[in-house]
């Protein structure tokens, strides 16, 4: 494939180097394109050495007496020649540019007359990261379509840690293969039911039990399945997400919702996901009012939740069933319990307590039980991987 790798001016640009070499070395075709900035902390020659074309600098650059025509109408050549535009590391410069269609350098032009995937792979400061207008422009390019590869945590340039350290080559360059993966129906005339995020429970009116489920797992399995051709129905516990356009959408609160949304939305099902993370107690009589402070310790009761996956394990009429297991320890002995007990053709087993992956986290690392004694492991990657790993397997089980 061809690809146009843009390098914007951040201590992180030296890193792009070694990123240009690994995608070349994967087959790509690479131009590169450096902003002023970038040129700042590294040289063009180094990546023509790498890539073995031109690169480019200046909007102007080739601008002769007898070019102007050419020079000036370059990025639309260069952005007609390539299939992706891969910007590492994107500065909050280029995001702000890119986000408000600015177009002062050729980066930047060339973003606008660009038909094909963008992947931006930001890098500074932790405090820019999570400024405000950062944020609503990171925000504004994901709508589009484009893929942000978020940058990682640790010590950054200057002194202060934190996110903002551009992700790691490889991450990169998966999210690359991932855009360049030729895109399957082969969910088509499939109706997935999916579960996601936490319940609550309350406890009064003002207080709850819940968990710390960010609903991103079930949201990247809702999106991958309506990639694929599926029809999706999401019931969706209270998370800070916006739903994937397409999926219809039962906003719930506690088990009993979740419960009841998912069995009204059963009929039309052929594969059932529970990924939510439901509670397995609740308070056994939330107080109508709020229950007042005390010096004195109090204790609450707590009875069973409704265990929906078993219910549904009992139910079974034609649709498949997969459920998920999240355990600290064990988990393959645990998920094989599960899969027997809950009646499920597959589970979704993965570690939790750790930082990297499960709850909160992008990232995720699962293995899938299956009902013939197989056991598949698949690799820490982003959430949205994940889903098409765990979907692949879905659309083998399927009878259609
Ligand atoms: O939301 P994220 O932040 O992205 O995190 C993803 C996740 C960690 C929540 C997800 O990957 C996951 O593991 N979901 C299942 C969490 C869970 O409740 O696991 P469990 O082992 O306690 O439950 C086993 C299965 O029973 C699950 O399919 C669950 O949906 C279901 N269950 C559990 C309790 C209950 N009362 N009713 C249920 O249906």
């Amino acid at each position: 494939m061809r690809i146009v790798l843009g390098v914007s001016g951040g201590i992180a640009a030296y890193k792009a180097a070694e990123l240009a070499r690994q995608l070349v070395r994967n087959g790509h075709d690479i131009t590169v394109v450096l902003t002023k900035g970038a040129e700042e902390f590294i040289r063009p020659l180094t990546f023509a050495s790498l890539t073995g074309r031109k690169v480019i600098t200046d909007i102007f650059s080739s601008a002769s007496p007898d070019a102007t025509l050419s020079s000036a109408v370059e990025h639309i050549g260069v952005a007609q020649e390539h299939d992706l535009l891969l910007v590492a590391p994107a500065t909050a410069d280029v995001i702000g540019k890119f986000a408000h269609g600015l177009a002062g350098d050729f980066l930047s032009t060339l973003y606008l007359a660009f038909p094909g995937p963008v992947v931006l792979a930001p890098a500074m400061n932790n405090r820019m990261w999570e400024h405000a207008a950062v944020v609503a422009n990171v925000a504004a390019l994901r709508a589009r379509g484009h893929v942000i590869v978020e940058p990682g945590e640790g010590y950054l340039a200057c002194g202060t840690i934190g996110p903002g350290r551009l992700a790691e080559n490889d991450k990169i360059v998966a999210a690359v293969k991932e855009v360049f993966r030729p895109k399957v129906t082969d969910l088509a005339g499939e109706t997935i039911l999916i579960t996601a995020g936490p319940t609550r429970e309350p406890i009064d009116p003002v207080r709850y039990i819940s968990n710390r489920s960010s609903g991103k797992m079930g949201y990247a399995l809702a999106e991958a399945a309506l990639e694929r051709g599926a029809r999706v129905l999401l019931v969706s516990g209270p998370v800070n997400l916006t739903p994937p356009s397409g999926a219809e959408v039962d906003n719930v609160q506690t088990s009993q919702q979740m419960r009841d949304a998912v069995f009204a939305r059963l009929p039309d099902a052929t594969v059932v996901i529970k990924c939510a993370a439901v509670a397995d107690f609740r308070p056994s009589n939330p107080s109508a009012q709020k229950i007042k402070k005390t010096a004195a310790r109090i204790s609450l009761e707590l009875d069973p939740a409704p265990d929906i996956l078993s219910e549904l394990g009992q139910k079974r009429n034609g649709f498949l069933l997969i459920g998920f297991a999240a355990e600290t320890e064990n988990l393959r002995e645990y998920a094989r319990k599960k899969l027997e007990s809950k009646n499920c053709d597959m589970i979704v087993a993965n570690l939790v307590g750790g930082d990297e992956s499960g709850f909160e986290s992008d990232v995720n690392q699962v293995l899938l039980v299956l009902r013939n004694g197989e056991n598949i492991p698949v690799e820490k990657a982003p959430k949205r991987q994940i889903a098409d790993r765990i979907l692949d397997q879905i659309a083998k089980l399927s009878p259609r």
